[in-house]
């Protein structure tokens, strides 16, 4: 049968389509930034105590989200759940962005947003950190007076594991007049900086969050979007009425009642980060200062050819030749003992720079 869909013209602009990796489970996974010591112990005893009634029911979402938005410290009419962190960015194309209108972005960071201003044929701005994977301040700063619909900051960004802070996000609200500022704070936990206060006097400013990496729920797949309630009423206005999942809910409600797990994991996080970076510099490997779960770090030209022994291994490392430089890869901080074997097979494989 031959049929001519009508199919948008963006989605036949868009090159491809990555199927996500598969067969991970028994590999060392510190490629996606996941929380690999596992979420609360909570978690799984709510989940187990779900009922086929509920099962069968539309999820009611008033409960849990105002245990939630306590959780971030803020009123449950300014916290909206997501289909996770991926959904939570989604929300800003539905909301804000008409084809061929403009978003701004600053790479190398998360690949979503480029890929979400593909299918949506908006137009991208494109600014880049610095050599030292500083944040371009006053290019962003510039690049606002165009009036773009949305800006993307990852904060931390992924995977420079650049910080923005104070000063910098008073100056880029300041010339976001006409635009969305949308945080994405998807490693906020590990940075110790939020813009969350600052949704108050700041009604452009929107934070996105998930639950797939402090909280260690990524496979059920939950986000937020975290705004001052005129503006996040807005954003409403594009969602369906059930976004997310019963089970999600359940599991996000119990990580956030057992705030010293993550709380442990932040803490060991931060321990190896600055341990594992210190060991890399010894055997004459680049790091890049990160406030996330990870750390970009770059091997040179020979790094290529390391990252395929490892994954031979398995090993499991973001490698980032394609879009940052021959060598460069992004390394989740794992446990103890998965940094130990990572370190260990890294000094077997690779020798010195002369
Ligand atoms: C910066 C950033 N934002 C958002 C996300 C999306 O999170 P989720 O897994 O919940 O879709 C990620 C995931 O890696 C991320 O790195």
């Amino acid at each position: 049968m031959r049929v001519k869909l009508p199919v948008r013209e963006a989605i036949l602009n868009r090159r491809t389509y990555e199927a996500p990796a598969e067969g991970r489970s028994d590999k060392l996974r510190l490629d996606f930034n996941e929380n690999t010591t596992g979420c609360s112990p909570a978690v799984r005893r709510a989940l187990a105590k779900l009922t086929t009634k509920q099962l069968a029911m539309y999820p009611e979402y008033q409960a849990p989200t105002r245990r939630i938005a306590h959780y971030f410290g803020v009123r449950p009419q300014e916290l909206l759940l997501t289909n996770g962190g991926d959904d939570a960015l989604r929300v800003f194309f539905d909301t804000f962005v008409e084809p061929g209108s403009s978003i701004l972005i600053c790479e190398p960071t998360f690949p979503m947003y480029r890929y979400y201003a593909e299918i949506y044929a908006a137009r991208i701005s494109v600014l880049r950190y610095g050599s030292e994977m500083e944040f371009p301040l006053a290019d962003v700063v510039a690049a606002l007076r165009k009036k773009p619909r949305v800006v993307f900051i990852a904060n931390p960004n992924n995977p420079t594991g650049t910080l923005v802070q104070k000063e910098e996000l008073r100056q880029i609200l300041k010339a976001a007049t006409h635009t969305a500022v949308v945080m994405d704070e998807a490693y906020g936990e590990f940075s110790g900086f939020s813009a969350m206060p600052w949704i108050y006097k700041n009604p452009q400013l929107f934070v996105a969050k998930t639950f797939s990496k402090v909280a260690g729920l990524a496979a059920l797949r939950l986000g937020a979007v975290i705004a001052c309630d005129e503006s996040l009423a807005l954003v409403r206005r594009a969602m369906p009425p059930f976004p997310v999942n019963l089970a999600a809910l359940v599991a996000g409600d119990a990580a956030v009642g057992d705030r010293a797990t993550m709380r442990d994991y932040v803490n060991g996080v931060k321990v190896r980060r600055a341990w594992f970076a210190k060991e890399l510099a010894e055997l004459g490997v680049k790091t890049f200062s990160s406030a996330g779960n990870f750390i970009l770090a770059n091997f040179g030209p020979r790094g290529p050819v390391l990252f395929q022994k490892l994954e031979k291994q398995g090993i499991l490392l973001r490698e980032r030749s394609k879009d940052i430089g021959p060598g460069f890869v992004r390394i989740t901080i794992g446990t103890h003992s998965e940094m130990r074997r990572l370190l260990k097979t890294i000094r077997k494989e690779w020798k010195k720079p002369d």
